[in-house]
């Protein structure tokens, strides 16, 4: 487990933009943390700095999955909040972007079943007035 802390919003989208540049797909990037946490923030820098800062990246909380692409990965984001039963995953196209893409999941609990083993999870809580990250290897 490597653990990073940032101290404001910029730290923490600096450390994703880090991060970002090390992935290539298919890759599984789990992102855990209470509501509000930073996940979406996370994973909006993650797609921006793949595919271009201008990119719009809504929250996926109603649509479930937005997806992007770069020219050399597609970038698949969840948001598993509002799915129930796990059933509906495959219908989603969860299974699909996992072999495939450069897949970030929000709220992954339901999926666990179905994550690779290989899955880098990520933990993200409050920590004084930022944030501590911790990477699970
Ligand atoms: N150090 C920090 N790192 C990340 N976010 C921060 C930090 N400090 C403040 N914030 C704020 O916390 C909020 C995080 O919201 P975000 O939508 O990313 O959370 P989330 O974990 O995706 O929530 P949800 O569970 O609703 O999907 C943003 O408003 C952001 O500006
Ligand atoms: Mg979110």
């Amino acid at each position: 487990m490597k653990t990073y802390i940032t101290k404001n919003i910029k730290e923490t989208h600096s450390w994703a933009a880090d991060f970002a540049k090390k992935l290539c797909a298919p890759v599984t990037v789990a992102l855990h943390g209470d509501l509000g946490v930073g996940k979406s923030e996370i994973a909006r820098t993650i797609i921006q700095t793949l595919c271009g800062a201008d990119t719009v990246v809504p929250s996926p909380t109603f649509t479930i999955v937005q997806s992007y692409e770069n020219g050399k990965n597609k970038i698949s984001h969840f948001d598993l909040y509002r799915v129930v039963d796990a059933s509906e995953l495959v219908e989603i196209g969860l299974l699909h972007a996992i072999q495939n893409d450069i897949t970030l999941i929000e709220w992954p609990d339901i999926a666990r079943d179905l994550l690779p083993p290989d899955t880098l999870h990520i933990y993200i809580s409050e920590f004084q007035d930022g944030r501590k990250i911790e990477v699970a290897d």
